[in-house]
């Protein structure tokens, strides 16, 4: 048995009602590493979203953020950021979302993110073009770094030494700026939709780009590693998104970091 698309929306709506119920109230906070942490609402959510998967799907691999790898069927795997963007909604931050990704026989077949505070729902099913709230979305056609308004984030241990500061003083010169939202999905999603021109980050996770990238792909964009290899679905995870034109041009400089 395969999901749908409708099946993985009807997940990411329940979810958000949960994380809602939440948002804006004191959060009980545990910490993952001194600036990671995690709140009883990441919880609460993955335990919904695997719980329905793992009824429905009994069989499948489910990477998750909070509870592991629930290892199955390696033909059939699900990535799941229960809040990507922990970090604001502990905060009462308005900018986070609940993620979900599938993949079939090692290919990322569909994709869907809510994000409930704007009732914004991405959706892609691979072949078949992205959407927000039904509507079709693809990513924009500038082609310059200097007139591009780019996102990114940062690992959590700044200590690494692979840490994005370089690389973020020197795009905050050539693009047009340089946003930080604190939702890896957030930022790629609105790459897709055109709000944005290009996104990219090192030392995130498979739940941060299993859903967002596809999305991305199927709004036209172009995605891969930093150092341009295709196979950005394998650690160590780090990947830059564009338009075409653009993403050539700001692995470039990137590179020059
Ligand atoms: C984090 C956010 C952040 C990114 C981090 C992620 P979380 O996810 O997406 O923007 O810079 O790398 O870990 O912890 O809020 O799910
Ligand atoms: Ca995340
Ligand atoms: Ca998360």
């Amino acid at each position: 048995m395969q999901p749908n698309l409708d099946f993985i929306i009807g997940l990411c709506r329940d979810a958000g009602d949960i994380i809602m119920e939440g948002f804006g109230k004191k959060q009980v906070i545990e910490y993952k590493g001194p600036v990671d942490l995690v709140t009883e609402y990441d919880r609460k959510s993955e335990d919904f979203i695997m719980g329905r998967i793992l009824s429905e799907f009994p069989g499948h691999y489910i990477v998750a953020e909070e509870s592991g790898n629930k290892t199955g069927s390696e033909d059939h795997r699900w990535f799941i950021d229960p809040i990507d963007g922990t970090s604001n909604y502990a905060r009462g931050l308005p900018i986070f979302c609940v993620s979900i990704a599938y993949e079939r026989g090692g290919e990322r077949v569909l994709a869907v993110v809510f994000d409930p505070n704007r009732d914004e729902l991405f959706t892609a099913e691979r072949g078949g073009g992205a959407f927000l709230n039904g509507e079709s979305i693809h990513v924009t056609e500038t082609s310059e770094v200097i007139k591009s308004l780019l996102v990114t984030g940062f690992p959590h241990d700044l200590q690494q030494e692979n840490n994005n500061i370089k690389e973020f003083m020197r795009m905050i010169h050539k693009a047009q700026s340089v946003r930080r939202l604190g939702s890896a999905v957030l930022d790629q999603l609105y790459v897709a939709c055109g709000r944005l021109d290009g996104y990219w980050e090192v030392g995130i996770s498979p739940w941060d780009i299993a859903a967002g990238t596809l999305i991305i792909e199927e709004a036209g964009g172009v995605v891969t590693r930093v150092d341009g290899s295709k196979d950005y679905m394998v650690p160590p995870y780090d990947i830059v998104a564009a338009n075409p034109a653009l993403h050539p041009k700001i692995r470039e400089e990137l590179a020059r970091a």
